[in-house]
């Protein structure tokens, strides 16, 4: 497959399928929608930054919609959207999310808890809901794609907040693959991990101050056990986002795809076990 953004018939792995994409204005959810857009996908952008979002829409000739996943009316207008444009609905990555809630378990404000579930498990779940119901009714199957975390897999990542949202995406999307199948949908996440957005950044730079992107990078790249010196990218999360939406992906759902580079799978503390003595210098 050519890898130079070229339109060519090769990469047109979503022809014709109609997607909606949450948090679609920037960071992991930005990339996809312009991947999805090259593969010929019809994009609605679903978000509450109104002007990116209006702009990338633009730029690949989709549609965007204020909406606020927290929010269930917004994610049926979403859906309501994508039918009233193209007539039926094939994907939707519910990618909208959000962190905070830093701090002990003792201070923990419920607030900020209620906020992170009704964004990054409610979202999910209203997604999940009318994306499901517009599949069925549809009659052409569907893929739903979920976003969780490496934080859903190791403790430690991230605040209990976003952790414990993150974890129930990930038992949300199996229990909801249980039911779906029988229409052809499939329902699988994704758990991206060290991806430097803003919300990333953002979360570096209130623990250390000033940091610069290319260093939260560079830290995040640290432990993973690919040591190809460097972390992941928006790129590479669109890139699982894409497959898990083509017939490609066909025998899989219920599934949790991690893009980590081998940070919660592959300890590297321990590596010295396999190093052939003979050929260390
Ligand atoms: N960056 C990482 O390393 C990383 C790691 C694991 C998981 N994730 C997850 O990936 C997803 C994308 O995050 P990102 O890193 O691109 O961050 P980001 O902050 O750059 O993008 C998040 C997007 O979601 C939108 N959003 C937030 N709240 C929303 C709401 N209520 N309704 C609609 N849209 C809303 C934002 O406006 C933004 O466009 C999130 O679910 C995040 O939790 C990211």
């Amino acid at each position: 497959m050519e890898s130079d953004g070229t339109k060519s018939s090769a990469q047109q792995r979503l022809k014709g399928k109609v997607a909606i994409i949450t948090g679609g204005a920037r960071g992991i959810g930005a990339a996809a929608v312009k991947l999805f857009a090259l593969n010929g996908a019809h994009v609605i952008v679903a978000d509450v930054l109104d002007e990116l979002g209006i702009n990338l829409a633009n730029s690949i000739g989709g549609r965007y919609i204020h909406c606020d996943v927290s929010k269930e009316a917004d994610m049926e207008s979403a859906v309501k959207l994508a039918l009233a444009w193209k007539g039926h609905l094939d994907v939707i990555y519910n990618n909208a999310g959000t962190s905070g809630a830093d701090g002990s378990i003792t201070n923990i404000n419920m607030d900020e808890v209620k906020n992170i579930v009704a964004v990054n498990l409610y979202g999910v779940v209203h997604g999940i809901k009318h994306a499901a119901r517009a599949m069925i009714e549809g009659q052409r199957g569907g893929s739903i794609i979920c976003t969780s975390s490496s934080a859903a897999i190791m403790g430690g990542l991230a605040s209990h907040a976003y952790t414990m949202s993150k974890g129930a995406v990930m038992s949300m999307i199996k229990s909801a693959a249980c039911e779906l199948g029988a229409h052809g949908i499939r329902v699988n996440c994704i758990s991206p991990h060290g991806v430097p957005t803003d919300m990333l950044i953002g979360g570096y730079r209130r623990f250390l101050g000033d940091i610069a992107a290319e260093e939260v990078s560079k830290l995040s790249a640290k432990s993973c056990s690919l040591l190809s010196g460097r972390g992941g990218t928006t790129e590479d999360v669109a890139a699982a986002a894409l497959f898990l939406a083509t017939e490609e992906a066909g025998f899989i759902t219920g599934h949790n795809l991690v893009i980590d580079g081998g940070y919660t799978q592959a300890s590297t503390s321990m590596t010295h076990m396999y190093l052939d003595q003979k050929l260390v210098k």
